[in-house]
């Protein structure tokens, strides 16, 4: 709230007359709030009355008494995929378990034989059309994992076209390589996991082509020693990693994580108490996948308890997957954790927002309103925040701003 900072300045933009949900610290609310942005990053918030009179704006919106929260983040998405698993739905409808279809050469397989036959094109139009949905809610950064290609040239395509989106769309996008999602059936594990460690992260660290490593570390995909190695490697090419862990067992995934200090562990509905300390001790931020526990009919939730007993930051995401999160949705990702997993509605605020930041590397730049972090913003037509977590339907969404900038 640097008064000082506004002095002799022009702001190119001015939101006035706004109830405000900075999560800087906690929700951070301030009724009857300004923010103030200069070349897409904010650079003053606060109390209107703390405003400086003589401060000027080249644009000054009225914003007529509306929310403003941060733009929101998905920070666990496998938005790029080609293909339609609906008949695993049925499947499991009568009777048949998500890893009994994967065994069989469903599941994470059956969406990379259709991947595989797609063109980064085909990829790229067919993302975009989903990802209308994230940027009518208010969405302003998105992560994408790779991962339904499971060859080299496969998911460089994936990754490819994740960059791409980000250009297509004002939106950033976080892109995650996430070879070790499941062995491929075409190839032997030692050579597939060389591959992943030797080839593919080294060309991804010289090439910028993804943000993060990540891996899925379960009895039907790979064992927590197959994953070291893979995070080794990313270590060693100076990328963070990220894992998928514990969601269908406990294979000690959180507390694997933590040793790596990994930015995120994600689902987690198995992880021990021991590994929750781990994650909180290593600063890995659990992210909460509440759309593949409601799809799969989960019995256990993950230990919120535990997590906020241990001080461990929770994000939320949608998990978007043509398998077992077909969610769009990230509001009601936050509807189903406060839900089904018992989040209070501040909770799942900062789960899609700050803590969701945190998750992706990017605290410092977004997740919170604040000044010298981007201006990215959700406008709202709504009388409250529980209310917009409360509500099962399209968002209220008022206007998006995406670096300053009015969409
Ligand atoms: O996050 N858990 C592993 N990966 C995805 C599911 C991918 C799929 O079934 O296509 C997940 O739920
Ligand atoms: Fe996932």
């Amino acid at each position: 709230m640097a008064m000082a900072g506004l002095s002799g300045i022009r702001g190119d933009r001015l939101w006035k007359n706004a109830r405000i949900a900075t999560c800087a610290a906690d929700l951070g609310i301030i009724e009857s709030g300004a923010i103030a942005c200069r070349d897409g990053r904010i650079i003053w918030v606060g109390p209107q009355s703390a405003l400086p009179p003589d401060f000027d704006a080249l644009e000054i919106i009225d914003c007529a008494g509306r929310w403003i929260t941060p733009g929101l983040i998905d920070c666990h998405t496998h938005l790029i995929f080609a293909g339609n698993r609906s008949d695993e739905f049925a499947r499991r409808q009568a009777g048949e378990s998500y890893a009994d279809i994967a065994r069989s050469g469903g599941g994470i397989l059956a969406t990379m034989r259709a991947t595989r036959d797609a063109s980064e094109n085909q990829l790229v139009e067919a993302a975009l059309s989903r990802l209308d949905a994230w940027i009518a809610e208010g969405v302003t950064t998105i992560e994408i994992k790779s991962g339904y290609g499971l060859d080299r040239d496969a998911e460089l395509r994936l990754l490819g076209a994740a960059r791409e989106i980000g250009h297509r769309r004002p939106i950033d996008v976080a892109a995650t390589y996430l070879g070790a999602h499941a062995m491929p059936p075409d190839r032997p594990r030692d050579v597939y996991l060389a591959m992943i460690r030797d080839q593919i992260i080294p060309c991804i660290a010289a090439n910028k082509l993804a943000d993060a490593i990540d891996g899925f570390c379960e009895t039907i995909a790979f064992a927590p020693d197959e994953i070291a190695t893979v995070f080794e490697a990313a270590r060693r090419h100076g990328l963070p990693v990220k894992l998928h862990a514990d969601q269908l067992s406990d294979g000690g995934g959180a507390g694997l994580a933590a040793r790596f200090r990994a930015l995120s562990a994600d689902h987690l509905e198995y992880a021990s108490e021991d590994g929750v300390k781990a994650m909180a001790q290593a600063g890995t931020v659990a992210v909460l996948l509440p759309g593949a526990f409601y799809m799969l009919r989960e019995p256990q939730p993950p230990p919120i308890a535990a997590m906020r007993r241990h001080g461990v930051a929770m994000a939320v995401a949608t998990d978007c997957n043509p398998g077992t999160s077909p969610l769009t949705s990230l509001l009601l990702a936050a509807n189903m954790a406060c839900v089904l997993f018992g989040l209070t509605i501040g909770e799942a605020w900062l789960g899609i927002t700050r803590h969701a930041a945190a998750a992706l590397g990017r605290s410092a730049s977004i997740g919170s309103i604040e000044a010298g972090k981007a201006c990215d913003l959700a406008i709202w037509n709504t009388e409250s925040l529980a209310g917009l977590i409360g509500w099962m339907g399209p968002a209220p969404l008022h206007q998006r701003v995406f670096k300053g900038i009015s969409q």
